[in-house]
This record gives C-alpha cells, structure tokens and sequence, in this order.
C-alpha cells in the first residue's frame, strides 16, 4: 500500500472524504445526453469562485468610507498591481454571473426541470437568484459613484411606497434619511459578508438536493427508472471523469468570451459599467437618466409599466414582486404531463418563445425613458410575461403532447 493509499485510509476512517468523492463524483451517475445547456450549472460555480476570489483581493485595497470608497477605486485601477484586472474580472464577473444564471434557468423552462421531483432544486435556485440580485445591488453601491448613489437612492425610496410602514422602512434600509455614509457601511457589511455566506449555503444546498434526485436531461427521462443488474442507471454515466472533463470544455469556451470582454471592453459600451459611474457620487446632482444595470431593467420596466395609483408607486412595486413570486411557483403551475420540450406540443413552445421575447424586450425597455411607445410596448410585454405564468395551468393542460421514450435518446 502506498503512503498516499495509507493517509487516504486513515482519513476514511475518520471523515468520509472517498464516501463523498464517490458520491458526488465518481460514482453520481448523470445522464448520458447532457448537451450545451448544461454546461452552465458548473459555469456558475466558477464564476461563483472567482466573484468570491476578486472580491477578497478588492477588499484589501478598498475602503467603504463615503469619502475615500471612490478614490480607493481609482487606486485600485491605477496603483495596486493587477489592480485593474482585479477589478474588471469582478466587474464583469458580475454580468457574467446574471448571463450564466438566465440561460441555466431557461434550460430549466425548456427541459421542465422544476417538475416533480425536482421542485427543491428550482426553490433552491429561486433563493439563489434572489440572492444575487441582492448582492449586485449591494455591490454596486460600493464604488460611490454617481450611478451607484443614484440608483440605490430610486430602489430603496421604492420601499418607501409601502402603505403605513414604508417611509420607516426605507429609513431603516438607509440608516439615514437619504443614502450616507451608513448605508454604505452597511452594504459593505452585507456585500462582503452576510450575503456569500447565504449564496454559498444555497448553492450547496442545491447540488444536495440535484444529487439526491439525480439529474433531468434534454429528453426529460428518469434515468433511475431503467437500472442494470449492478444498480447503475443503464442511461448514466459517472460525472467523473466523463462531464468533469467536458465540463473543462465548456470553460475553456466561456474563458475565451469573457477574457475577450475584460481585456477589450470591460465596460462593454455602458453595459456592464455605466459611464455616470466614472463620476463620483454627487448628492446634489441627479444623473439625467437613472438606469440600473441590464440583469435588472426587465423588472424596472415592469415596475415602470404600471400606472402610479393615488400618487403612490406601490402597484408598480406589487407587480414587479409579483413576476418574481411567479418563477417560484412555476413547478405548481406547470400541469403538463410530459417534462422536455421535444415532446411538449406547440402551445408551449409558442409559450415560451413569447415570454423569452417578453422578457429581452422588457430588458430594453427598462433603459429607455419610460414615455409614449416605450411605455405601451413595456405595458404590452408585461401583460405577456405575467400571462405566461396565469394560463401555464391551462395550456400545458391542453396542450397535446407526444410519446416520451423508454430510454433517453442520443440526439
Ligand atoms: C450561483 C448560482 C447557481 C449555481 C452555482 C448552480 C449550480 C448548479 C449545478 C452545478 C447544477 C448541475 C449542472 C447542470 O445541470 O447544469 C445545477 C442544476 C440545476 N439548477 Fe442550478 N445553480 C445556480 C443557480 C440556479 C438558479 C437561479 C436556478 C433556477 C431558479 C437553478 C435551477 C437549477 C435546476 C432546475 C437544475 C437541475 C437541472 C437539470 O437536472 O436539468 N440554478 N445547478
């Protein structure tokens, strides 16, 4: 037995470090027609890592004092060595991560991986969803700039929309009666701290709960119902090193796209850094156009698309809680008997094809001055986003659907 055999030995009897490796590893039986879609689950977790990796090397140079957190980002891009690249891999590491996560949950409306029984998984992921809005919104303040200041000012006042309670609340999230010095403390506190922990927490509790059901495939088949003699799912394969090391392609792939962005065109034309962002934060200016980051603006035009109600903004916040809350009920909505999309019939497919158009148009709309045909056109596509989820009950009931093979398929 070799040194290396005997420590692994000791340890195994100690911690289940070979128990676990095979677990979720060497012997975690996945799907054999994994496609291009599921590349972006372990996407995530590498963007997750290097968020986590950046952010840390950031902190050691910034500092979350209203009047120091702008300089010591000009510091960082001037002075710190690699500095810039810290800061721009972060940056954009950000936009990454909201891509990332929108094509791993459009895989999941497409394959119908939120059905039974997979609807943890889904919650999990909801949660993690909302917990990264909340820590691009955080972190987004920390620069101090005009548009950091500016947009936290429009997003928290919203609160302040909240019958009764609502300007206390907003007071509460504040610190303070106007975005200070406090709230920036705060979000610090929250952006460095208290939110990786949570994001960390739920991701892990997502892969548990993946793992424990086993994973869905582009045919929507249940591997685990057609076993072999050994126990082993006829249509799995083990994760490693089968999609360990295709999974090695797919970042490959996605490093060359996103080093393409850090190193050419880290603000991508405003998107990813907005130019207001280069001022420092002005209290007595208020930009011209206030406009959050593109992995918010679909929301924003929903918000936007209501009309305001007895001066108050709160039915436009209603109904951008309400498209989110949807997302989270989709497993309960959906009531077709068939998961994939290959064998759903047309009215789903229909349906999914508008509310994806629904949702990039929403997206588009919400950086444009919301007037005239911007705001028809957000009011239009609002009422076919929340459609999507109102009739879900109805049309996946009717829709006719094909034969969903015994064994997946190896298209
Ligand atoms: C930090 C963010 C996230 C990470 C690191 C993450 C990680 C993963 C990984 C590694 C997998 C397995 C590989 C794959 O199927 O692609 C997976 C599967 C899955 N994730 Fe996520 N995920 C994240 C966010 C989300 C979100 C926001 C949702 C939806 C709301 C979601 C829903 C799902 C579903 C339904 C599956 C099972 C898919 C299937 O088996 O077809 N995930 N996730």
């Amino acid at each position: 037995m070799s040194m290396l055999e005997k420590t692994l030995g000791w340890v195994d009897d100690r911690f289940p470090l070979s128990k676990m490796w095979n677990d979720h590893m060497a012997a975690y039986y996945a799907p054999k027609n994994f496609n291009f879609w599921y590349f972006f689950g372990s996407l995530a977790l590498l963007v997750l890592v290097m968020q986590i990796f950046t952010g840390i090397w950031l902190t050691m140079n910034y500092n979350p004092d209203e009047t120091l957190a702008f300089a010591s980002v000009e510091y960082i891009m001037r002075d710190v060595e690699w500095g810039w690249l810290i800061r721009y891999l972060h940056s954009t590491g950000a936009s990454a991560f909201f891509i990332i996560v929108y094509l791993h949950m459009f895989r999941g409306l497409m394959y119908g991986s939120y059905k039974k029984p997979r609807e943890l998984i889904w919650l999990f992921g909801m949660f993690i969803y909302l917990a990264l809005m909340a820590e691009a919104f955080m972190g987004y303040l920390l620069p101090w700039g005009q548009m950091s200041y500016w947009g936290a000012q429009v997003i928290i006042s919203l609160f302040g929309a909240v019958p009764f309670v609502g300007e206390e609340l907003a007071v509460w999230i504040r610190g303070d009666f106007v975005i200070s010095g406090a709230t920036l403390n705060r979000f610090f506190a929250f952006h460095v701290i208290a939110l990786p922990i949570v994001l960390l927490g739920l991701v892990v509790a997502h892969i548990i709960a993946l793992h424990e059901v086993g994973s869905n495939n582009p045919d929507g088949v249940e591997i685990k119902k057609v076993k072999g003699e050994d126990g082993v799912p006829l249509d799995g394969i083990p994760f490693h090193p089968y999609y360990s090391v295709k999974d090695i392609v797919g970042v490959v792939v996605f490093l060359f796209f996103f080093s393409a962005v850090v190193f050419f065109m880290p603000e991508l034309g405003g998107w990813f850094l907005e130019k207001d962002n280069f001022l420092p934060a002005n209290e007595l200016k208020t930009p011209e156009h206030i406009v959050p980051l593109w992995y918010f603006t679909p929301f924003y035009a929903i918000l936007r698309a209501v009309p305001t109600m007895f001066q108050s903004q709160f039915p436009g916040v209603v109904a951008m809680g309400l498209s989110i809350v949807f997302l989270f009920l989709l497993p309960w909505l959906d009531r077709s008997p068939v998961k994939s999309i290959r064998y759903r019939g047309w009215i789903y497919k229909f349906a999914l094809a508008v509310f994806v158009i629904s949702f990039i148009a929403l997206g588009r709309l919400g950086t444009l001055p919301a007037g005239g045909i911007y705001l028809t056109l957000s009011q239009i596509f609002s009422v076919l986003y929340f459609a999507f989820f109102i009739l879900m009950p109805w049309y996946t009931k009717i829709d006719k659907t094909k034969p969903v093979p015994e064994r997946v398929t190896s298209k």
